[in-house]
């Protein structure tokens, strides 16, 4: 079945509950939602046949240079498959997405945090251009880094 990115408009922010559990995520939805209505967060929806099937967001203020830096470098932010869709190319497929995105805004960088644990988003990221390391380090989550990619 035909697919399409779209940008996520904040009324149907609530059918991204088909890709992640909002209610049980209840504070995060509230903060992305904020953002998103703010203009501080942009989020990219892979969508199928009209079901929403993974997300990205780009996010302009993380008041860390680490992540962003006004004009310059822009956040990755949840990126996210449902799953029973991984691993056919959805992932990648949003990244590339949203690096076209932010170089049309006049971004040349790209930054993630992502913990050393997952595998899956560090091969994807690894393979999808983020070839910086900016931080490594250590929170309540555990083990980080921190990537960059150039989409100049
Ligand atoms: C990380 C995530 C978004 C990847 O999405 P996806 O659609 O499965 O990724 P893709 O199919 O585009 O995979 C791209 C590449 O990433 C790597 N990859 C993805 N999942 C992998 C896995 N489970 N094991 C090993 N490599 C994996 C592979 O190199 C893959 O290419 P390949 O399939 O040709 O080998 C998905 O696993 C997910 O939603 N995870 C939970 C949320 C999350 O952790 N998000 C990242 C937060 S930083």
């Amino acid at each position: 079945m035909d697919h399409e990115i779209i940008k996520l408009s904040p009324g149907d922010f609530e059918k991204c509950g088909n890709i992640w559990d909002m209610e049980r995520q209840s504070g995060l939805a509230k903060q992305f939602y904020g953002e998103l209505t703010s203009g501080g967060r942009i989020t990219y929806v892979y969508k199928r046949g009209g079901e929403f099937i993974g997300e990205i967001s780009l996010v302009f203020d993380m008041n860390d240079p680490d992540y962003t830096i006004s004009g310059r470098r822009v956040y990755v932010s949840h990126l996210i498959v449902k799953p029973g869709e991984r691993r056919k190319g959805i992932g990648k497929a949003l990244v590339e997405f949203a690096a076209g995105k932010a170089k049309e805004m006049g971004y040349t960088e790209m930054s993630i945090g992502v913990d050393l644990d997952n595998y899956p988003a560090l091969k994807l990221y690894a393979g999808s251009g983020f070839d910086r390391i900016v931080f490594i380090g250590e929170d309540s989550q555990g083990k980080y880094v921190k990537l960059l990619k150039e989409v100049r």
